[in-house]
């Protein structure tokens, strides 16, 4: 089995399903030069069938990409596939995916159809897409609440009917890391036409467990990911694909998987999500919150100026950042703020050095963070005062 995994990016679809996230046509092409940039396999443009703004998306998106995949949502419906085609239709790689909810609660409440039914819309649907495009993707929706026997039922109807990759989403963010990927091996070794498809992860972040999902369900077999930039998406959103990325990359000695992903364009995309959808990164979000590569105790700085590796994973480089930062506060020591002065430009005497970092310290408790302007405020009030 490969170990390359295919990145499946849903930032356009999935992502702009977040509340407030919608993005305009303009700022969908620039997100997706950017997924381009980033190395993502596939880009999934958005639902065509779902207003003529997310039609002419898809259109836009589909006629700009040179490399990735462009993929199109539709439902288990003619009117959805037909719509996802003609949207496809100038893409250089066209791919239709197609869903059904496969859980016992979601078939009987949402779409009032017997197992047999929805078994019935998946042959349908699967084989309408595949007669308008060669590139398939089937999701069972919700189904990590379906039953594993019916599950497999019907993963191999949509295999038989074309589909070439198979995506089991965790759409309520339900799963933990052992039953999502004891999901994905019990139903790569029980379907019988496994080894023709792709098996994908898909998971939210209800629980906080997304990353950690997808990772289990990799481990398990499954060698496409679906995932956003920032995590954005439905409630608490999807999984990252900056944590994704960076996590088989940092831990590749117990992750022994590859992605396509370019990992220093990663904090360029990101920003680009924040300022087109004006969601902001909290700022202890791994990998692109603000405090990723900050560190304000004394001890961390004493140790980063000595050897970043002592509190740092991975270099902020790395992720297209251009530096750390040492941020001073009541827990920064002599150290950083010696590393400050200099960085300043100050070369102060031995006393004059005590004196200031004393009262530095005493502004530091007064306030939360203490900036550049502040020390240079302070050291000249010092220097003058002599
Ligand atoms: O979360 C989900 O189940 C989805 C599907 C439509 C793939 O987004
Ligand atoms: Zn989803």
């Amino acid at each position: 089995m490969t170990d390359q995994i295919l990145i499946f990016d849903t930032t356009l679809r999935d992502g702009e399903q977040s509340p407030g996230c919608s993005m305009n046509l303009e700022e969908k092409l620039r997100v997706a030069a950017q997924l381009e940039a980033l190395g993502v396999d596939i880009i999934e443009a958005g639902f065509a069938i779902a207003s003529d703004g997310d039609f002419e998306a898809v259109q836009a998106v589909a006629q700009q990409c040179q490399r990735a995949v462009v993929a199109s949502l539709a439902r288990a419906a003619r009117a959805d596939i037909e719509r996802a085609a003609a949207a496809l239709k100038v893409a250089k790689r066209p791919r239709i995916h197609t869903f059904i909810a496969t859980s016992p609660l979601h078939m009987k409440v949402k779409l009032n159809k017997s197992p047999e039914q929805v078994l019935e819309s998946i042959r349908e649907s699967v084989s309408l897409a595949r007669n308008l495009v060669d590139d398939v993707e089937w999701s069972a929706e919700d189904a990590t609440r379906s039953e594993p026997e019916f599950l497999a039922r019907a993963i191999e109807t949509a295999i038989r009917a074309g589909a070439r990759t198979i995506n089991l989403p965790d759409t309520v963010g339900y799963a933990t890391p052992e039953t999502y990927g004891a999901m994905f091996r019990d139903m790569i070794a029980r379907v019988s036409n496994a080894d023709l498809a792709i098996f994908s992860t898909h998971c939210h972040n209800d629980l906080g467990l997304g990353v950690a999902n997808t990772l289990a369900a990799v481990a398990a077999g499954a060698r496409q990911v679906e995932s956003t930039i920032n995590g954005i998406g439905e409630r608490a959103g999807n999984a990252a694909v900056e944590e994704i990325a960076m996590a088989l990359k940092v831990r590749h000695d117990v992750l022994p998987w590859r992605t396509g992903i370019v990992s220093t364009e990663i904090t360029r995309a990101s920003r680009l999500i924040s300022a087109v959808t004006g969601m902001h990164v909290q700022p202890n979000k791994a990998i692109v919150g603000a405090n990723a590569f900050a560190h304000e105790s004394g001890i961390h700085q004493d140790g980063m100026l000595k050897d970043s590796s002592t509190y740092e994973i991975m270099t902020p480089e790395s992720v297209g950042q251009s530096h750390s930062s040492l941020v001073l506060g009541k827990h920064s020591g002599r150290a950083a703020f010696k590393d400050k002065l200099e960085s300043l430009g100050y070369q102060l005497s031995d006393n004059e050095f005590q004196d200031a970092f004393q009262r530095f310290k005493a502004l530091a408790d007064a306030k939360k963070q203490v900036f550049d302007e502040d020390i240079v405020a302070l050291v000249d009030d010092e220097v003058l005062r002599g």
